[in-house]
């Protein structure tokens, strides 16, 4: 199969990607075992696109039980140099409202029960984190929101919680005394492989609620956020094809050579 340059992960509100012509189901089985779908590859607007659906098909996989290894190994394995995420999110800031897109260039880590690297088993690897997502990729979804006309804001922190339950009112405000903007469950170990496994990452982040932190409102509930992720998710799509549309042609990920220096175990001893 030709290359597949671009990898699109969608989670809650983009489950398939309408659009995409020539559509193939190919099932990628991984070393680390299997992807949460099969990806469907196909061509949007000229361009070889692979979309993964991140809760797989019926949204049957919780945050914690995702292959996270085997979703982006399943994308470098088709040649993807670019992958553009989308995911629901929380708001911690008032300016950040239902249904805005927020296009996060910092992380910060609440997770405790996943596996987030591709290396050890004998083989020791640090990779730069400091900028934990693609700028190509991000400056794509916020051109792309300007063309759709709506609210893509680039920048901001997200802070990526274990769930499945939501968080307390003390861990929402706290993690607003951090100034942090948005709040999730899946994006952070996404980013992380993208960068061991040398390809570009960023993620738009639909806001679907408030979280609890906000006086005189209901605390988040699922009916809440499946409510505005179905009022958005033609945008999402609409964005997403744009910003397919806005990447770079034939291009190498900036990120290419990213693991060059990060493996710290001496070459001769790590296995084949
Ligand atoms: N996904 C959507 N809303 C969320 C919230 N408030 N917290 C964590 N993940 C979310």
């Amino acid at each position: 199969m030709d290359k597949v340059e671009i990898g699109i992960i969608g989670g809650s509100g983009l489950y398939a990607m309408p659009g995409l012509s020539g559509l193939q189901e190919v099932a990628i089985e991984t070393p680390f075992g299997a992807p949460s779908d099969a990806y469907m590859v196909g061509e949007l607007d000229g361009r070889k696109v692979a979309f993964l659906a991140r809760h797989g098909r019926g949204h049957r996989i919780t945050p914690t039980e995702l292959n996270f290894r085997a979703n982006i190994w399943g994308m470098k394995k088709l040649g993807v140099e670019y992958i553009l995420s989308v995911s629901a999110v929380g708001s911690l800031k008032e300016e950040h409202k239902p249904t805005d897109f927020v296009i996060p260039d910092q992380f910060i880590d609440r997770t405790f029960a996943r596996i987030g690297t591709f290396f050890g088993d004998g083989v020791v690897a640090h990779v730069g984190f400091g900028d934990p997502i693609c700028s190509v990729v991000a400056k794509a979804f916020e051109t792309a929101c300007k063309e759709v006309g709506v609210v893509g804001k680039l920048g901001g922190s997200y802070v990526c919680i274990e769930g499945p339950q939501f968080s307390t009112r003390a861990e929402s405000n706290l993690y607003r005394s951090w100034g942090a903007d948005v709040i999730g469950m899946t994006n952070l170990q996404e980013a992380k492989l993208a960068r061991e496994a040398e390809m570009s990452y960023a993620t738009m982040a639909m806001v679907t609620d408030y979280d609890c932190w906000r006086e005189g409102h209901d605390d988040v509930t699922v009916e809440q956020v499946v409510a505005v992720m179905h009022q958005n998710s033609g945008n999402a799509a609409k964005v997403v094809r744009a910003a397919v549309a806005a990447l770079p042609k034939g291009e190498k990920s900036p990120f290419a050579e990213a693991m060059k220096f990060a493996i710290m175990t001496d070459k001769t001893m790590i296995p084949d």
